[in-house]
């Protein structure tokens, strides 16, 4: 039996997500909501669903709705999030929410918590992983080919400079934060998901001469440097279309270890990998190991989408434990952790913060075997 699915919020990225239902196997989607009628209208009308305008009305005619998926965005695309997501929280509909999980992060603590409180799943959509480039770094580090991880480099940006720039006055996006708390959960997921927790976190923020000279508040390039729990420094930097980006294009990871490196270059395209010298095998400066390279032929970052929400359906069919839920509201969460230690680090001048762990897994006595 498919998951019947309602989607709340449908501008561009609630569209995207009605499309992955209606042609995933594992959903059905039986209702759309906006509070702009037009765009419910319309998206009811491309996949023959219902239409409604307010969540109560869509949750009150469809008891039976098993996840409502949110694609609100708002102030630094977050502050639509906590309402409609509580709201089906309440109703005890699995929620799988966009990122990030707010823009407030005692929101994001409170989202959480009532998710396990009501014992339901919440996933969000940090989807930049669920890529065949991920998964395969991923399977070379599980088969040992990584080694002990040393050192991750994460660079990110859309291209941009100073012809192409447009001062918009929005306050969605002309806040000094928007850009750390609407994006940064992307990189920090990519890096939580190769190197696990971050610890410490220290950061230098700016923007360009050519945002400054229009007042825009915007804080659009981040330098930030991380230690994480199990030793690894890492280092991200960022920018909101500020530059061109150069190597490995609009974003590149590149996770560094004793038995070998790998480098993803633009999210989903390319991953090479360099396996470390063996014994008596030395490598000279200007000379290197022979790289293997996987080259997607995928250009299109939009595919993220569909492969994310299939393994929240995925998930959700298979009933899976709820701690082992792929890219979870805790995960995001931990996202916005850094992210808030990377403000107040900015805030001090540069200082150290550690970010706030998280709230403690306490495991479910009726389907976990301890
Ligand atoms: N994961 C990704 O790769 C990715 C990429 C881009 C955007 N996003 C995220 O997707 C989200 C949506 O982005 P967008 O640009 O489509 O958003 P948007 O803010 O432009 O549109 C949101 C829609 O939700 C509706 N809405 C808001 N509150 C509502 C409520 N309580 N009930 C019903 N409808 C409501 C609005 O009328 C609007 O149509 C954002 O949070 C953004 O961060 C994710």
């Amino acid at each position: 039996m498919p998951l019947k699915v309602g989607v709340v919020g449908l501008r561009g990225i609630g569209q995207t997500h009605c499309q992955c239902h209606s042609t995933n196997p594992l959903a059905q989607l039986v209702a759309v909501c906006d509070v702009i009628k037009q765009r419910a209208d319309e998206m009811a009308a491309k996949h023959k669903v219902k239409a409604y305008y307010r969540l109560k009305d869509m949750l009150d005619a469809h008891p039976d709705l098993d996840i409502v998926d949110v694609c609100t965005g708002g102030y630094e695309n977050g502050s639509w999030h906590f309402e409609p997501t509580m709201e089906a929280l309440s109703a005890g509909k699995h929620v799988l929410c966009e990122k990030p999980l707010s823009n407030d992060i005692g929101e994001a603590r409170e989202m959480v918590r009532f998710a396990a409180e009501k014992k339901v799943y919440l996933g969000c959509n940090l989807n930049h992983y669920f890529t065949p480039t991920a998964e395969r770094a991923k399977k070379y580090m599980d088969e040992g080919n990584i080694g002990e991880t040393v050192n991750l480099l994460f660079k990110v940006g859309f291209h941009g400079g100073e012809e192409t720039y447009g001062f918009s006055k929005s306050p969605r996006f002309n806040q000094p934060y928007a850009h750390m708390k609407a994006f940064l959960t992307h990189p920090f997921s990519v890096m939580r998901y190769f190197c696990g927790d971050i610890t410490h976190v220290q950061t230098f923020s700016t923007k360009p001469g050519f945002r400054k000279n229009k007042g825009d508040l915007l804080l659009s390039v981040n330098s930030v440097h991380v230690r994480f729990a199990n030793d690894t420094v890492g280092y991200l930097l960022s920018h909101r279309g500020d530059a061109v980006f150069g190597l490995g294009g609009w974003w590149s990871c590149e996770v560094a270890g004793s038995r070998g490196t790998f480098c993803i270059e633009n999210c989903i395209e390319k991953l090479t990998y360099w396996p470390a010298p063996k014994k008596g095998e030395g490598y000279g400066l200007g000379s290197a190991p022979k790289p293997e390279v996987l080259d997607t032929g995928i250009k299109d970052f939009g595919d993220t989408f569909p492969r994310r929400i299939n393994a929240f359906l995925e998930d959700v069919t298979n009933g899976v434990p709820r701690e082992h839920l792929r890219s979870s509201g805790r995960d995001a969460l931990a996202t916005l952790e850094y992210i808030f230690a990377v403000i107040e680090s900015y805030e001090s001048g540069g200082k150290m913060v550690r970010p706030k762990a998280l709230p403690t897994i306490h495991g479910d006595p009726s389907v976990e075997n301890i």
